[in-house]
């Protein structure tokens, strides 16, 4: 088969981490009989540079008429001081609206070989877990109205979260759906205690759970669920909720798998055509220094397959390679224990195309 991806490598590790998963991608069509067509576009600080803006309009159109989108990572401190409307973050943003990738999935599970590089205590480790976030990722406070005012103690910002019932509906679907063909047991994390639009939330999240009798279905308030991710992340199998809890609750799930190196993500609307990218950053500090841990990219670039493409084995391909650099005791830097060596971006990639 042949598939047209569109390369948004952005800024910082960006470029380094997507051209180890572009790699990666042309093994496995090499092995499987797939041809990929890589067509880069410019997004954040580098669309900045180039254009003064951080999504192009030519971005968005090659983007939307692509089979899928591969992201590295946007922004850093040369863009940092640029206003909202035009700071590198705004081409995520825009991108997920203007592709209407309103499901945002973020598996987390611990890997047998990496329970040394767990900050979690040894006999919460040893319990295991694996979960999977589904964040909604165009509504809430990131899309709500914003702006500054004058207020009674002079100026003030403000931010709206605001949820539809449409929009807590479908994202609730998606999260039963996966529930299904997992543990069938869903988390509903909120702030019903405090906020109207929790209250929303929750109650048609429970409606659209009628219609999938064999899924549980239990909420959450947001604070107890941050505390109940690191007392016992083994409790969770899905987890859904809004798109700024999301963003919290995933960081701090990633680093209980031992990196937020490792996570992988795939943004998804009503079409085949997703956004794929690792959870983390584009790591300023070590970009162009060949040290970043490509893997979140390579496992994002596997999802593009299982759910863009339908390319099950080839996904599975991917994942059992990582699998087995991890138990062969690869590392790269950020998820070394004690004084092994650490591989680079490219070794670590060279290690993982050998084991395809
Ligand atoms: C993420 C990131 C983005 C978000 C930023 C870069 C806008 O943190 O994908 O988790 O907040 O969604
Ligand atoms: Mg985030």
């Amino acid at each position: 088969m042949e598939f047209n991806i569109a390369l948004v490598k952005g800024d910082g590790i960006g470029p380094e981490i997507v051209d180890s998963a572009v790699r990666v991608l042309e093994k496995v069509g090499e092995k499987f009989g797939h041809k990929f067509n890589f067509t880069p576009y410019l997004a954040g600080g580098a669309a900045i540079d180039e254009y003064g803006i951080p999504l192009p309009e030519e971005t968005i159109t090659g983007c939307k008429n692509s089979d899928s989108v591969l992201l590295g990572a946007v922004g850093g401190p040369k863009w940092d001081t640029l206003p909202g409307e035009i700071r590198p973050e705004k081409a995520l943003l825009g991108l997920r609206a203007a592709l209407g990738l309103f499901t945002n999935l973020r598996p987390a599970k611990i890997y047998p070989a990496l329970k040394g590089a767990c900050t979690l205590r040894p006999d919460i480790v040893e319990n295991g877990f694996d979960l999977v976030i589904v964040r909604e990722l165009t509504g809430g406070i990131y899309f709500g109205e914003r702006g500054r005012r004058e207020g009674i103690y002079g100026e003030e910002a403000y931010d709206t979260e605001a949820y539809s019932v449409m929009e807590v509906e479908r994202i609730a679907h998606v999260a039963y759906k996966t529930a299904q063909k997992r543990r069938g047991n869903v988390v509903s994390i909120d702030k019903a205690n405090v906020l109207e639009s929790s209250r929303l939330w929750r109650e048609i999240v429970h409606k659209v759970g009628e219609q999938y009798p064999g899924v549980t279905c239990t909420d959450m308030l947001v604070d107890n669920a941050a505390m109940q991710l690191v007392r016992d992340p083994s409790r969770f199998d899905v987890i859904v909720t809004s798109n700024m809890f999301g963003d919290i609750l995933s960081d701090e799930a990633s680093q209980i798998t031992g990196s937020i190196g490792l996570l992988a993500s795939a943004s998804l609307g009503d079409g085949k055509c997703g956004l794929y990218e690792p959870i983390h950053g584009s790591a300023p500090d070590i970009a162009g220094q060949n040290k970043a841990n490509p893997i979140a990219t390579i496992l994002s670039a596997a999802m593009m397959l299982r759910y863009s493409f339908e390319l099950g084995a080839e996904a599975d391909a991917i994942e059992n390679a990582v699998n087995k650099v991890l138990e062969d005791g690869l590392r790269t830097a950020d998820i070394l224990v004690g004084d092994d060596k650490a591989l680079t971006c490219t070794e670590m990639t060279d290690e993982i195309i050998s084991r395809l």
